[in-house]
């Protein structure tokens, strides 16, 4: 019998726990937004409707007629400025109440929210509201070239385009100085009237949680210990073909044909030439091998534990040390292990309706559906997350998509119907506010790779593309 399915598996996930108000708090340029964006993505890939309400862009809107603001208007001597302000950010407040009371789960007031009084003036209004929860994630930063990375993107906003460079830099520092001038970090007070809190510094290095409670608010905190903005590149592929994959057959756990042992020759020769063996640094080593690998701290393999992954990395170098994990094992797809799709719609054919339905929700009898393949892969993001190394992961395609959904940002239903072909390599680079994805395609003529399409810096969340 297939486990009966007749509630939305997303709407009962949303109604667990009280809603949660997150509040970011700090000095502008500290990587609040950036914060807020990787937030927003890890916790709508597990299923909770996440939103960002940014104050700024509302102030630019708000303020009738001007499309930018200079330092002068962040003057906490500014009275007209200051009140401006202090709307803005509440009338962004009730537009989050809104929304989290018509379904949202989390919603993130991204300002910079660093005077008391505007932070108790926040917490006034949440606590009329019944059954939701209020959390304040302070983000400091003290690294020099953090900052001024930090400093440099902020040429990108509304304020600054068009504006000369330099002087953009320097009115920017000007408001930085202004809003110093105000500035009261989250901490004793906080503690006295027991408001939740967590403060990150540099970018995850280190943080302070006070008075976490419950699944989403633990969930946030763990989240971000993990998090670094180390250039690295992920590279993602399924195994070569396999005998199923010739015969229209699902799950199972058949060999690679021959055609598949070829694509994983020249997978092992197209990453090797990338990612030459480096010369021992056992530190390095040591510090990211908690799933295994990393020898050497040059490319990590993964595989899942099934035959097609573990023969498409067989003709690495023995150098190049694989970790098999059962986290990236197929979609299990119980009782229909091994059959075609045409043969499962004659057999379960209630249940192949509903998994087509949606397959976030559906499973064939006794397997897994795609909700449950995101709760196992969990600790594999979070793992990617924290890896500052380059990491090749060979897997199945339900794995794949649910990575790259979660890389991207995308609609969850949306990933379900991803195209995700064999043969193909997925080379992701995580940015500060996207990720770059550029797919190579194995080439049997040839029996080489080419680049065959390139996604540069999306928004983490826009629609992509990925076919
Ligand atoms: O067909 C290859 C495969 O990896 C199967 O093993 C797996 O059941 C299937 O893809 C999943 O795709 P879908 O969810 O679209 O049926």
């Amino acid at each position: 019998m297939i486990p009966h399915c007749d509630t939305d598996y997303l709407e009962r996930r949303n109604e667990i726990g009280p809603k949660l108000v997150i509040v970011m708090v700090g000095l502008p340029a500290r990587g609040k937004s950036y914060i807020s964006h990787k937030l927003r993505r890890f916790l709508s890939w597990m299923g909770f409707r996440t939103k960002i309400f940014n104050v700024g862009n509302r102030r630019r809107v708000a303020d009738a007629g001007a499309t930018t603001h200079d330092a002068t208007f962040f003057d906490p001597n500014n009275a007209r400025a200051r009140e401006l302000r202090e709307q803005v950010a509440l009338d962004t407040l009730e537009e989050l109440i809104s929304w989290l009371k018509s379904g949202g789960k989390v919603a993130i007031h991204d300002a910079t929210n660093s005077t008391r009084v505007r932070r108790y003036a926040l917490i006034h209004r949440v606590s009329q509201e019944p059954n939701i929860s209020f959390m304040f994630m302070e983000s400091i930063c003290t690294d020099p070239i953090i900052l001024e990375t930090n400093i440099r993107m902020k040429l990108n906003s509304p304020d600054y385009r068009n504006m000369d460079p330099e002087m953009a830099i320097a009115d920017f520092k000007a408001r930085t100085h202004n809003y110093e001038k105000a500035y009261e970090p989250l901490g004793d007070v906080e503690e006295q009237l027991d408001v939740s809190y967590v403060k990150v510094f540099n970018v995850g290095k280190k943080s302070i949680a006070y008075n976490v409670r419950g699944y989403l608010m633990s969930q946030c905190v763990f989240f971000l210990g993990n998090m670094h903005i180390a250039d690295r590149v992920i590279y993602l592929t399924r195994h070569g073909e396999s005998e199923y994959n010739r015969e229209g057959k699902i799950g199972g756990d058949p060999p690679l044909t021959d055609q598949g042992r070829q694509f994983a020759a020249a997978l092992a020769r197209f990453a090797q030439e990338r990612h030459p063996i480096a010369p021992a640094c056992p530190e390095k080593s040591k510090a990211d091998s908690t799933f295994g690998g990393g020898g050497g701290g040059q490319l990590q393999l993964w595989t899942s534990k099934l035959r097609r992954t573990v023969e498409t990395a067989q003709f690495f170098d023995e150098q190049y040390e694989v970790t098999t994990m059962r986290f990236l094992n197929e979609i299990y797809s119980g009782l229909c292990e091994g059959m075609t799709y045409d043969d499962i719609e004659k057999v379960y054919p209630e249940e192949y309706r509903t998994r087509q339905a949606n397959k976030l929700i559906g499973r064939y009898p006794g397997g897994e559906n795609y909700m449950d393949v995101i709760e196992r892969l969990r600790p594999v993001v979070v793992e990617l997350e924290r890896l500052s190394t380059d990491v090749l992961i060979i897997t199945h395609n339900v794995v794949m998509r649910t990575l790259l959904a979660y890389f991207t940002g995308m609609d969850l239903l949306e990933m379900t119907l991803l195209d995700v072909p064999l043969h193909t390599v997925y080379c992701l680079k995580p940015k500060p506010y996207g990720v770059e994805i550029v797919k190579y395609r194995w080439n049997k003529e040839t029996d080489g790779f080419c680049e065959w399409d390139r996604l540069q810096g999306r928004e983490y969340g826009s629609r992509v593309n990925l076919v």
